[in-house]
């Protein structure tokens, strides 16, 4: 069966669309059945391609997100996927607010997938410069590395 992973921060055109990224790939890397997407809590950016610094750090590593397109998280998001990941703390929080009564979707921060950094938010990277979005892209690797690897065992 498919998992299905939403991943979710402030804008949906930074870290959001990396994480999305990074665990398409992980996923297929380690054979695990997903589908991915991203959204934002905030709607300022709806419809807009990822920051085009974001799109850079991409691309240095391998991966093409220009196609992605950024769209707000709605209440019908926590019924069409199992796992919600927040990027942030205030992320996870809005989410716990949005989140419909009774809902099964999973609801975790990306780096309590990763051992030793449980609780960890990934820094927004907006104000920054280059250097921030490729942190931004290694945190978000471990973190997709760790949920795969998790997802992958509890399917197994
Ligand atoms: P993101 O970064 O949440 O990682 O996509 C941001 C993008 C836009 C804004 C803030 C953070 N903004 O204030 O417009």
């Amino acid at each position: 069966m498919t998992v299905k992973v939403l991943f979710v921060c402030l804008g949906n055109i930074c870290r959001s669309p990396l994480a999305e990224a990074a665990f398409r790939a992980e996923a297929e890397r380690i054979g695990l059945d997903a589908a991915a997407d991203s959204a934002g809590t905030g709607d300022w950016h709806r419809g807009q391609p990822p920051d085009r610094r974001a799109i850079a750090a991409a691309r240095r590593n391998g991966v093409d997100i220009s196609g992605l397109r950024a769209r707000q998280v709605t209440r019908g998001d926590f019924d069409r996927f199992d796992q919600i990941v927040a990027l942030d703390e205030e992320n996870l929080a809005d989410l716990e607010r949005l989140r419909p009564e009774g809902s099964q979707a999973r609801l975790s921060l990306l780096l309590d997938h990763v051992a030793g950094r449980e609780g960890q938010a990934v820094a927004d990277p907006y104000y920054g410069g280059d250097s921030h979005f490729d942190v931004t892209w290694n945190d978000v690797t471990e973190g997709a590395r760790g949920l795969a690897r998790a997802l992958a065992g509890a399917d197994a």
